[in-house]
């Protein structure tokens, strides 16, 4: 571990503005992250102290260390599009194993994309790929060009404006990914990949091999902190496919998945939180 002399800890600590109950060097610092806000709206002074990720005062799917509201609706499906797209292709490029699920998942089932009332995107990473984030990329910055991933993601070939729009993305690993119990309930997301401008990010969680049931007996049990409990036949072998126009992984019993989560009328059920299907646009419509 690096040890840094106690004056410089004692300086971190007065420069983040805040009186901080004990002296926590593993924590990164608003101070050492903000990109433009001079306040911290993360929810960090009422979280229980050994929380590592703090999710902002004014929305639980906001990070209050790059954002001190909320987006309005259309601006967050942007933003939530980008965000899938990127980490999507960094992922990829990191050769880290990342495959959607839940909310998301469904999404894909019904049209390739994020359902327009979703306000978030649910991931599942393989123990082998959150130990390379946590190694080699903890902290690391990923600078896209997002108007032209909009417009590719829509089928529109390049995007509108003549300069592209540059937005960067954080991926951050807490350090208690290293603790597989479900009792650390504080501490149930492994890594986020954090959008610097709006703070809307992507909860990875790590799909972990249930130790203890395999030596019970039980072959193929798997389960993250959240506590989701899932067969790793029903994971493995992933698919290929697309999710917001990007190559994506899906869950090889992606049907029976969908069914087990949200019932059999999930998969056909054509109006839904004040939307329904269009079969001919292949897309959810606002029912006005
Ligand atoms: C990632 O970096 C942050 C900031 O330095 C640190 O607090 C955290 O413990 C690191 N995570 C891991 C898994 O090392
Ligand atoms: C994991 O977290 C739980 C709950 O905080 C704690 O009781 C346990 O000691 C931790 N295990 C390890 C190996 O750190």
């Amino acid at each position: 571990m690096l040890r840094l002399p106690f004056w410089l800890l004692l300086l971190a600590s007065a420069l983040t503005s805040q009186a901080l109950p004990t002296l926590q060097p593993r924590d990164a610092y608003f101070a050492s992250v903000r990109t433009r806000l001079t306040h911290d709206h993360g929810g960090k002074h009422r979280d229980p102290p050994d929380k590592y990720f703090h999710e902002s005062t004014f929305h639980p799917h906001y990070d209050g260390r790059f954002a001190a509201s909320k987006l309005p609706e259309d601006a967050r499906k942007t933003a939530l599009t980008a965000l899938v797209q990127t980490y999507l292709s960094t992922m990829s490029s990191i050769g880290a194993e990342t495959w959607i699920m839940h909310g998301s998942l469904l999404g894909w089932y019904w049209n390739r994309r994020i359902m327009p009332w979703d306000s978030d995107v649910d991931v599942q990473m393989s123990e082998e790929g959150m130990r390379e984030l946590a190694g080699y990329y903890n902290m690391t910055v990923h600078t896209f060009d997002v108007a032209r991933m909009e417009g590719e993601g829509k089928g529109q070939g390049r995007g509108e404006g003549k300069t592209g729009r540059r937005r960067s993305y954080m991926i951050e690993v807490n350090p208690h990914y290293t603790n597989a119990s479900t009792a650390d309930s504080h501490n149930v997301i492994d890594a986020r990949w954090i959008d610097m401008e709006t703070g809307l990010f992507i909860d990875i969680t790590t799909l972990r091999r249930d130790r203890e049931a395999q030596v019970k007996g039980y072959k193929g049990h798997m389960y993250s902190k959240d506590k989701h409990r899932i067969l790793e036949d029903d994971i493995f072998p992933l698919r290929d496919s697309v999710f917001e126009g990007m190559p994506v992984k899906i869950p090889y019993a992606y049907a029976e998945l969908l069914e087990g989560e949200y019932g059999r009328k999930a998969l056909a059920k054509s109006s839904v939180e004040n939307h329904r299907w269009d079969r001919e646009r292949m897309e959810w419509v606002k029912i006005v």
